[in-house]
């Protein structure tokens, strides 16, 4: 089968076409690299020892999509593109929509065209809002606390209607908890420009030495140890994920709906004394005050995804600390 990857350069599109090329898919990666390098693609080459096929473009650009369907045989799209800056999503509303909204409708407008009716989708755990009912089930009723979160929810709706229109469409939506670490080879992961936004790139640069001090948000949540808990997942559990996505897909038609985590939550404190131990390194941290929008837990319900897709997250929190670390060391 071949697959097209949007945003196949990016953190988590690199790491699902290490797998799906592991797998024996062939890949087919569209991207604007906006947010990464065209080095990429030598490193997704070099680990997997397969060829992949790059196209420099964008997602909106309706006529650069017809090409690439023109020129392959596309079976399958997952769907990575777009922007995810929460933050930059608040002050930046038109560009998120824009960007992120229409990448989606553009996308399906041609893969209608080409007649492929496959894809996998991106989503979030942003869309289960302010939920204080832990861990998070499928069935919760969405709502979302930022422009971000809104496309993710509005693109789960227009995939959704899509579907009810026309059932031939097989639509995964794959809602991913918190994702960290790299890959073992240290060749592809996470490097943010500029300040991080997220907890683990800033507890990376702060060890290197990059940033003096790592900001805690926060140490009075209804927590363990006061501080915010997350169900982080390691990258290529997340990345396995989808190749099982493209299993389920294969096998039943029909729009399906997965939370991707591990069901464990770690709080920040956790995060800092087991990235200090793995790695023998020091993070400097302090506490301040909590961030605007931030929840106390965020927790998945991993149990659907395990029982229909046979998907378990196995790597551990250490090897997630050890990953980042190690990836950050190499690219330095
Ligand atoms: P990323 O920024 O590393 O990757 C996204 C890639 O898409 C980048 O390479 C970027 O250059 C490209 N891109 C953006 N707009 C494009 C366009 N219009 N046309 C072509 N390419 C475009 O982000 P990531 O962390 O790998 O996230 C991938 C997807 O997963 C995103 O949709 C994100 O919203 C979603 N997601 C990420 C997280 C997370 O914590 N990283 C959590 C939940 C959901
Ligand atoms: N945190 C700090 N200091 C920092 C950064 C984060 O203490 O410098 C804390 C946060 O307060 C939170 C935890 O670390 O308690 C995790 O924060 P992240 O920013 O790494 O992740 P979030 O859970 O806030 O958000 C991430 C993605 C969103 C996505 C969400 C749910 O950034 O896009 O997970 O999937 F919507």
């Amino acid at each position: 089968m071949k697959i097209l990857v949007t945003g196949g350069t990016g953190y988590i599109g690199s790491h699902t076409c290490v797998e799906l090329l592991n797998e024996g898919y062939e890949v087919v990666i569209i991207d604007n690299l906006y947010n990464s390098k065209i080095e990429t693609v030598d490193y997704i080459e070099k680990i997997t020892g397969k060829k992949v096929k790059f196209y420099k473009d964008d997602c909106c650009d309706k006529e650069a999509l017809r090409k690439i369907f023109k020129e392959n045989k596309i079976d399958a799209v997952i769907h990575f593109a777009g922007y995810k800056a929460v933050g930059e999503s608040v002050k930046l509303p038109l560009n998120y929509y824009h960007n992120n909204l229409g990448s989606a409708i553009i996308l399906c407008e041609v893969m209608k065209e080409f007649n492929c009716k496959n894809i996998i989708f991106s989503s979030s755990a942003t869309v289960y809002g302010n939920s204080k009912r832990v861990p998070f089930k499928e069935t919760y009723k969405l709502s979302t606390t930022n422009p971000y979160g809104t496309t993710k929810m509005f693109i789960e709706r227009i995939l959704t209607d899509l579907h009810i229109s026309d059932e031939d469409w097989n639509v995964v939506l794959l809602r991913y908890f918190n994702p960290i670490g790299a890959h073992p080879s240290g060749l592809i992961g996470e490097d943010p420009n500029g300040i991080p936004n997220n907890l683990m790139p800033y507890v990376v640069k702060v060890a290197t030495g990059e940033l003096e001090c790592l900001s805690i948000f926060g140490n009075d949540y209804p927590t363990k140890d006061g501080t915010g808990v997350r169900d982080y997942i390691h990258v290529v559990d997340l990345a396995v994920g989808h190749v099982k996505a493209l299993e389920k897909i294969q096998k039943d038609n029909g729009l399906f709906i997965y939370n991707l985590g591990t069901g464990e939550g770690y709080s920040v404190l956790d995060i800092v004394n087991t990235f200090e131990r793995v790695n023998k390194v020091k993070v400097n941290h302090k506490f301040a005050p909590r961030r605007k929008g931030d929840i106390a837990t965020c927790l998945a319900d991993p149990s659907k995804a395990e029982k229909e897709l046979n998907f378990k997250a196995t790597r551990t929190l250490e090897e997630m600390c050890r990953d980042a670390y190690n990836y950050a060391v190499k690219n330095r």
